[in-house]
């Protein structure tokens, strides 16, 4: 099976899980990406069976309308019970990276609002210790080459990220904001890197997904769809 049937078979399942949790009437909150389009797709219809969805993106948004949802402002919700999201990497406690779509902020936001998130990927995004995947930074652009001189001085390797049509062109995210790419770093203490990481002026968010860490995770492995379910006393 290809990368993206393998999305698309672990997107399917959730529809299953997501209809299973969650009563008729539910609000719920989207995450970004190939894996959750594939997922907007398969639930489209049962768009009615929502009262609302909180979107992570302005791309999710525009997607959940064409496809029939009702899509809320965060603002307008005081919590959700379920959130549900894709991931650039997850370690076996559930700590990601995500980012790689550049809605790191909004993803977060969202997932803060929801009592649970179930994570969807593909076996691929399994990795034992976070950072191969390069890590993404959100920062306020005047702030960037500090922010970079930081993130070098600890080990990274940083690009500012172009858009992929124009490699002169910084990549601008839905907040304005642009994204420093970092590789090379080893993260075996997620938690603690997304707290320092947090602490540096002009950072707006980062994609070390540690406090809103996964509770479950569908994954396809062996072209099959298999449920982890993380601890909650999980070790960071
Ligand atoms: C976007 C994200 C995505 O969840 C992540 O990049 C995975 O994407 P895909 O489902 O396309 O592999 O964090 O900011």
């Amino acid at each position: 099976m290809t990368q993206d049937e393998l999305k698309q078979m672990v997107a399917t399942a959730a529809v299953q899980e997501i209809l299973a949790i969650l009563p008729p009437q539910s609000l719920i909150g989207m995450g970004t990406g190939s894996t959750v389009n594939y997922l907007i797709d398969a639930l489209q219809t049962h768009a009615s069976y929502f009262r609302g969805v909180v979107s992570s993106s302005d791309k999710t948004s525009q997607l959940l309308q064409e496809r029939g949802f009702k899509v809320l402002d965060a603002n307008q919700v005081t919590s959700l019970p379920l959130y549900i999201d894709g991931a650039d990497e997850i370690d076996p406690h559930g700590n990601m990276i995500k980012g790689g779509g550049g809605a790191l902020t909004r993803e977060k936001i969202v997932a803060s609002l929801a009592d649970q998130f179930i994570c969807i990927c593909d076996a691929t995004k399994l990795v034992n210790v976070l950072g191969v995947f390069p890590l993404p930074v959100e920062v306020i652009p005047m702030a960037s080459a500090q922010i970079q001189r930081f993130l070098e001085s600890i080990g990274g390797n940083v690009e500012l990220r172009k858009t992929k049509t124009d490699l002169n062109q910084n990549f601008v995210t839905d907040n304005q904001a642009w994204i420093l790419d970092v590789k090379g770093l080893v993260i075996d203490q997620p938690l603690a890197l997304e707290t320092q990481l947090n602490q540096l002026p002009g950072v707006i968010c980062n994609g070390v997904f540690a406090v809103q860490s996964a509770d479950t995770l569908l994954v396809t492995l062996n072209d099959k769809v298999q449920t982890i379910h993380f601890r909650k006393d999980k070790n960071n």
